[in-house]
């Protein structure tokens, strides 16, 4: 149709993906089978039928078994590749992507073997797809800060190649300031920041994300509408969010499509960018979310290139490298 052509004419950068939300069951029954551990589901079909969540948390326990088949450094290249080539065919150009050390760490894996498999695919996809890279490793908030600063501590010797740190996991009952701490420490390190906040939780968690974590974008930031105040404070600052329409409408922070914030937000003047997520788990990647968006809102094509361009703003390129992509 004329509006995948737009949707596929236009370069793209993408701000929230969680490496481990890309793993396609095809891919996960493979390595599983590889590595001779058997899955709770008989076929790929079973587990596709699974798929069915009514919030977060659901989503989060599928989410956490299918990566406990990733062992070896080749599975997290293997898995990271899938998604970079995936995307290339999409004109993505740039890719800021979350890695969560700790569901890997925590089942005996070292910090080593996720981290190389996840680095050696970025940096091939820079040399041989053009695709340039930053790399963000998320604190799982379900867990206690001092483990957030056991990883923070494990990832040191990989500093200089992981460019921020994130936060994600299950977001009611673990709002920011739980994480204060790890965050002023992670920041003294070099590392830029970023946080999930207001996806299922209240836009105070936006508020703290703000001020006790001092991060630089927000992750989703759905529930900032809710509150004028924070509306104003997140265009004086110039904050971007970036939303995830297709992982919305999954795990029911939106009952439909035509209800997703992001229009309102292009409105208001906000810096609204769209993202893929989980792309495995919620049924498409970028193109296929800004294609349900803009056939859900009506939204023109002006509206996809500003959402577009927004994300290249709130990009880590540097200057010149935005001016290339704007
Ligand atoms: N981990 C992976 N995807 C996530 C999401 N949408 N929210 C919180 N944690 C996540
Ligand atoms: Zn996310």
């Amino acid at each position: 149709s004329a509006l995948k052509k737009i949707i596929q004419g236009i370069p793209k950068a993408e701000l929230h993906l969680h490496i481990e939300g890309s793993f396609e069951p095809e891919l996960m029954f493979k390595i599983a089978k590889r590595n001779n551990i058997t899955l709770a589901y008989d076929s790929i079909a079973s587990l596709k039928e699974a798929y069915k969540f009514n919030n977060l948390q659901e989503f989060l326990d599928l989410y956490y078994i299918g990566a406990q088949v990733l062992i070896h450094e080749q599975d997290f290249y293997d898995l990271t590749w899938a998604y970079l080539t995936k995307v290339h065919s999409q004109n993505v150009v740039h890719v800021e992507v979350f890695f969560d050390p700790q569901t890997h760490t925590d089942r005996g894996i070292s910090f080593d073997v996720v981290f190389n498999g996840i680095f050696k695919a970025l940096e091939k996809a820079k040399e041989e797809l053009n695709i340039s890279y930053q790399l963000i490793m998320s604190y799982l908030r379900h867990l206690s800060e001092e483990e957030a600063f056991k990883t923070l501590e494990s990832s040191l010797p990989y500093k200089q190649y992981i460019h921020g740190v994130g936060l994600d996991s299950s977001e009611m009952g673990n709002p920011p300031s739980k994480f204060s701490k790890v965050f002023k420490a992670s920041a003294d390190e070099g590392y830029k920041l970023v946080a999930h906040a207001g996806e299922e939780g209240p836009s105070t968690y936006i508020w703290e994300a703000l001020d006790l974590l001092k991060v630089v974008r927000i992750d989703h930031g759905n529930r900032c509408l809710d509150d004028e105040a924070l509306v104003e404070r997140l265009l004086k600052e110039k904050i971007a969010l970036t939303l995830c329409p297709l992982s919305n409408v999954a795990l029911k922070v939106i009952q439909k499509m035509e209800e997703h914030p992001v229009a309102k937000m292009l409105d208001k003047g906000l810096i609204a960018t769209i993202h893929s997520d989980d792309p495995a788990y919620f049924g498409g990647y970028m193109n296929e979310n800004y294609y349900e968006t803009a056939k859900a809102l009506n939204l023109n094509k002006s509206q996809l290139m500003q959402l577009a361009i927004n994300a290249f703003e709130a990009s880590w390129l540097s200057a010149a490298r935005k001016e290339e992509h704007i």
